[in-house]
């Protein structure tokens, strides 16, 4: 296993036993490394207002965001506390997409599998981003 993955499995790992999810019984750990070497977690709280529950992604980027500013992202990971993993939901592609290239890694982690990666790029083909608000020429 490489020391990324090592690094965001330890990271993510470290904060699912926290997650709040008293409603879906799904906690998620989520764990960020910039490309300066930096990893950042959160986990999942739910509310009973569903829809105001915050998935792990969300709070792991503010959590990065909230101590050192906004980066750029090398790698993302994803740890679930079923077998299989899960890939991050539609909303947190998204959120990834802010912060990440192309060619970032998202590695998707199950407590009996070894975690799976693919480059962002397959997790959210033909995203929607900044440059798409970029002034065009007419
Ligand atoms: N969840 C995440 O934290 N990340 C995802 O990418 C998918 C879903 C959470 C939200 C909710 O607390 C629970 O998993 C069930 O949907």
């Amino acid at each position: 296993m490489s020391d990324d993955i090592a690094r965001l499995l330890r990271a993510a790992r470290a904060v699912i036993p926290c997650s709040y999810a008293p409603y879906s019984g799904f906690p998620v750990g989520a764990a960020i490394l910039t490309v300066s070497g930096e990893v950042f977690a959160g986990c999942n709280v739910e509310n009973a207002a569903y829809p105001l529950g915050l998935c792990a992604e969300a709070v792991a980027l503010g959590a990065m965001v909230s101590a050192i500013g906004a980066q750029r992202l090398r790698a993302a990971l994803v740890l679930t506390a079923r077998p299989v993993p899960s890939w991050p939901c539609g909303g947190c592609r998204q959120r990834l997409q802010e912060f990440m290239e192309a060619d970032a890694i998202v590695y998707a982690a199950g407590c009996e599998a070894e975690p799976v990666g693919i480059p962002f790029a397959r997790l959210l083909p033909l995203a929607f981003g900044a440059g798409d608000l970029a002034p065009r020429s007419p």
